[in-house]
């Protein structure tokens, strides 16, 4: 289990590219079952969360090959068990659900366990399947799932209907996952209340290369009309919008002139909206994105938000960015209301804290100290990173896989900006 000793108070400056998306990656993997053709994905993060999704494709009988970023799968034949084993170590294993019923008309997987940020249900998932004809069965932890007939759906708009609109807003994989069920069901379906995160367009563009048709992606309403097949495609994930934002707000932070290479700043309007709120100078083109450091920078309030709105995902970086901000600042999370792990640690390096429900009140103070701290999940852990890269002395972050799980080589970026930060094995 590794662990980074950041020496805080070195300043950032540089360039560093920004990772092709975990959150677009895993769907996308998961979506090459609903061919038997072979598909390349490129730009797929070297993360153990892509890893394991390689590996359960493998486990259902694909074959698959990665060099650096580019993975070929050819899922000639598939099973339609997911092995609890693997399925067990990353909740987004959930998305080889809607392929396999799309594909197979059938699929076994675990019910999906607790998680740190809060309680993560899939009903919504599954009430879309439902929609679809599928019957549930649970059984010892399983889930069976099988093809019945599906709903025609009304005249009025050609389809069955689906309402993905749950009590904490749209279901980002839920959306996904039923899109993949969709596309080889059988008559026209329409999935009101859809997410409309970039990452379920860029599904929605792998999908539409495959054969499938889809249109609406990344709007509310997304209409499919099921097709025969698939066919074999290419593609390229897009950057990931949450690693840009976390290295904005590391060179926002510590940072003197930090640009980011390869990314869309049209899919962190709301981020850099709120940085420049803060008083940061922000330069964004086509594809960089250039944030200048300052020495002191205001507070500010953030609600999180379904996509366009604040990310939930980038809601920890921000609480380590205003620990140190002038002023009072709020944070409400709305989405997953107990995703706050990193609060506790953040006091432990002297940040002044207190909890109102799902919202954070953090009262800004001049400096930082380093502590031991323990890493609790991925933003969590990346919160931090930020905060000890401006804190005084040298901080110890325990378990850091779960960094490693959606952040490529962080350590190595960090340390092309200037950063003191070590990986130990203990
Ligand atoms: N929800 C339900 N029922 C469901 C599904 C979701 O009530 O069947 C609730 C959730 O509990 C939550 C809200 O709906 O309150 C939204 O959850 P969503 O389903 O959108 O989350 P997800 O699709 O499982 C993805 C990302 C998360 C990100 C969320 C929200 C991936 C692999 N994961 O999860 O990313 O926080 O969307 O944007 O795409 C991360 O990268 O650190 C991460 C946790």
């Amino acid at each position: 289990m590794d662990k980074f000793i950041i020496r805080g108070g070195a300043v950032l400056d540089g360039t560093v590219q920004v990772s092709g998306s975990k959150n677009s990656s895993l769907p996308i993997l998961a979506a090459t079952l609903l061919t038997r053709e072979p598909c390349v994905i490129r730009r797929v993060p070297d993360l153990s969360d892509t890893n394991y999704m390689t590996q359960i494709l493998a486990q259902l009988g694909a074959a698959v090959e990665r060099a650096s970023g580019t993975v070929e799968i050819r899922a000639e034949k598939v099973k339609h068990v997911a092995p609890y084993e693997l399925v067990r170590k990353m909740r987004a294993s959930i998305c080889v659900l809607g392929p396999l019923f799309g594909r197979l008309g059938k699929c076994t997987i675990s019910v999906p366990g607790g998680c740190v940020i809060g309680d993560r249900p899939i009903d919504i998932h599954l009430r879309g399947l439902q929609e679809l004809g599928a019957t549930i069965e649970t059984k010892a932890g399983d889930m069976h799932i099988k093809r019945g007939r599906a709903r025609s759906g009304n005249a009025a708009h050609g389809g069955r209907e689906i309402n993905m609109r749950g009590k904490h807003g749209p279901t980002v994989l839920g959306t996904g996952n039923l899109m993949m069920a969709a596309v080889l069901t059988k008559g026209t379906t329409v999935i009101e209340g859809a997410a409309a995160e970039p990452e379920v367009e860029d599904l929605a563009d792998f999908l539409a290369k495959m054969g499938a048709r889809i249109e609406g992606a990344g709007s509310r309403r997304i209409i499919i009309q099921g097709v025969k097949e698939l066919h074999g495609a290419e593609h390229t994930v897009i950057p990931d919008r949450i690693e840009a934002g976390t290295f904005l707000v590391a060179g926002a932070l510590a940072g003197r002139k930090v640009t980011l290479k390869k990314a869309n700043h049209h899919h962190l309007a709301a981020v850099i909206s709120k940085l420049r709120e803060s008083g940061f100078e922000i330069d964004a083109t086509a594809r960089e994105i250039t944030v200048h450091g300052r020495p002191s920078w205001k507070g500010g309030t953030i609600t999180t938000e379904p996509y366009p709105g604040f990310p939930t995902d980038m809601q920890a970086q921000f609480c380590a960015l205003y620990a140190l901000a002038e002023g009072v600042s709020a944070v409400t999370e709305m989405i997953f209301p107990e995703r706050f792990m990193h609060l506790p640690e953040l006091k432990r390096m002297g940040a002044s804290v207190t909890r109102e429900g799902a919202t954070a009140i953090i009262t800004g103070v001049p400096s930082l100290s380093a502590a031991p701290v323990m890493a609790s999940d991925l933003r969590a852990s990346a919160a931090l990173v930020l905060a000890a890269l401006r804190a005084e002395g040298s901080t110890e972050i325990n378990r850091v896989y779960h960094i490693d799980r959606g952040y490529e080589h962080i350590d190595e970026k960090l340390t092309q900006l200037g950063a003191a930060i070590e990986r130990v094995q203990v």
